[in-house]
């Protein structure tokens, strides 16, 4: 058992964890923060995705340890101030949202890809490496591919993010 300090949708824990227990596990058994779900718990299908920093992370691939001093935030931490994330929003403007399973993760990975694109990260779409990239369908559909949907929601999904990808900054609802 290690002492670990996590610091998730900014509010901090202190608990100690079994050197094996992975994140997903650390947030749903231990901290009762049931957003993040499991689903195939191998690292292929990106529903348990939650933010590490602005950048994203399977959950269920990531040791607790590791992460110590992080600063985490799932799908709970998303709304602020009573409202709900931009893309939350969009996700329920677009019917983006089927049996609900993969949202969560869908969310996170939605968040940090617009994070990616702000800071130029280009993605396997991207043509020409010396422009910033733009959050168009095909570059939505790359960069969301580790994510998957057993509803086929992708449509909507892309829908969503590229409506909110194309809002200025200023013009977004605060996240
Ligand atoms: Fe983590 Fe599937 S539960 S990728």
């Amino acid at each position: 058992m290690q002492p670990v300090r996590l610091i998730v949708n900014r509010v901090p824990h202190h608990v100690r964890v079994d050197t094996r227990a992975t994140l997903l596990d650390t947030l749903r058994e231990r901290l009762g923060l049931t957003g993040a779900k499991k689903g195939c718990d191998h690292g292929q299908c990106g529903t348990c995705t939650v933010l590490v920093g602005d950048r994203r992370v399977y959950a269920c691939l990531a040791l607790t340890v590791a992460l110590d001093g992080a600063e985490i935030t799932t799908v709970e931490g998303l709304a602020a101030g009573g409202e709900p994330h931009p893309l939350q929003r969009a996700f329920i403007d677009h019917g983006a949202v089927g049996c609900g399973y993969c949202a969560p993760g869908q969310l996170c990975s939605a968040v940090a890809i617009l994070a990616d694109v702000a800071r130029g990260a280009p993605s396997a779409a991207t043509a020409d490496l010396s422009a910033p990239p733009r959050l168009d369908l095909d570059e939505v559909r790359e960069r969301m591919s580790g994510n998957i949907c057993r509803c086929g929601c992708y449509g909507r999904i892309a829908e969503a993010i590229t409506e909110v990808a194309a809002t200025p900054r200023a013009e977004r609802p605060p996240p």
